[in-house]
């Protein structure tokens, strides 16, 4: 089996051929979306919202980071698993970026890191690309700016932030990114910004016409009642399965027909 690596993703591009992006945040999941065929798993900073319940992904630290990562390089045999470097782990000064882009690197043994972000953070992206590690740039609806932006909205509808958008993406391909995710834009620029860039755009509710799809494994699973944003397809109802499943455990717990004969020693 053929390890995905970045020159992977570069060919991918070349050949027309989509890349297909899952999040994962431990051991188990993350091995059963590689055995699933994926190309890349992204241990997102959405760990803060999916596996700890907070309401944004700002809390999230990059011990926590590294645990959860890690757990998910240990469950990989071929996908390129990419790490989100979380709020406050590199918007403070480029050392502090270089550094903790370091740690994540090292002790999660993961292949790449994903930054928010455009040209503010030129300097500290290209420094970490500079220290050997690949760079994905994230641009669009950037959660970890909820609060600049006010909320969750689709982004780049106007024609200013559109334009800013096209210009961010034109220079992180130019400083080295090996890949770009476009969150929550409109199709039809996400559509422009592929076709103009040399490296993959992986989108995540922009459209079609770019170069993958990333989601929440947990959303695209169904495991989350109450989230279903337009862009989410669920392919599975999760959620329904395990608390079925759980109902009749419990029932049969209760009844005492679990464990059967066949199941003691
Ligand atoms: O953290 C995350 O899950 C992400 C993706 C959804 C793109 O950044």
């Amino acid at each position: 089996m053929q390890k995905v690596t970045i020159q992977t993703f570069k060919q991918m591009k070349a050949d027309g051929q989509k890349i297909s992006m899952l999040t994962a945040y431990d051991y188990t999941m993350a091995a059963l979306l590689d055995a699933g065929g994926v190309d890349s798993i992204l241990v997102g900073d959405s760990a803060a919202n999916v596996m700890n319940g907070w309401s944004t992904t700002l809390p999230i630290t990059v011990d926590q980071m590294i645990y959860h990562a890690s757990a998910v390089v240990r469950a990989v045999q071929r996908a390129l698993v990419v790490v989100d470097m979380p709020f406050g782990s590199y918007q403070v000064s480029v050392a502090e970026a270089v550094k903790n882009a370091v740690r994540i690197m090292k002790e999660s043994g993961a292949g790449a890191v994903k930054i928010e972000g455009g040209e503010t953070y030129r300097e500290h992206i290209s420094a970490i690309i500079d220290a050997g590690i690949p760079v994905v740039g994230h641009l669009g609806l950037t959660p970890q700016s909820v609060h600049k932006f006010g909320g969750y909205a689709i982004r780049a509808k106007e024609k200013d932030e559109a334009q800013q958008l096209k210009s961010d993406a034109a220079m992180l391909a130019s400083i080295g990114c090996f890949a770009l995710v476009i969150e929550k834009v409109p199709a039809t620029l996400a559509m422009e910004v592929s076709r103009s860039l040399p490296i993959p755009v992986i989108g995540i509710g922009a459209g079609n016409c770019v170069d993958g799809q990333v989601l929440v494994g947990q959303d695209m699973l169904g495991m989350n009642d109450s989230f279903k944003p337009r862009f989410v397809r669920r392919f599975l109802n999760l959620a329904t399965e395990i608390t079925d499943a759980v109902s009749r455990y419990n029932n049969e717990v209760k009844a005492g027909t679990f464990p059967s004969a066949d199941e003691q020693y």
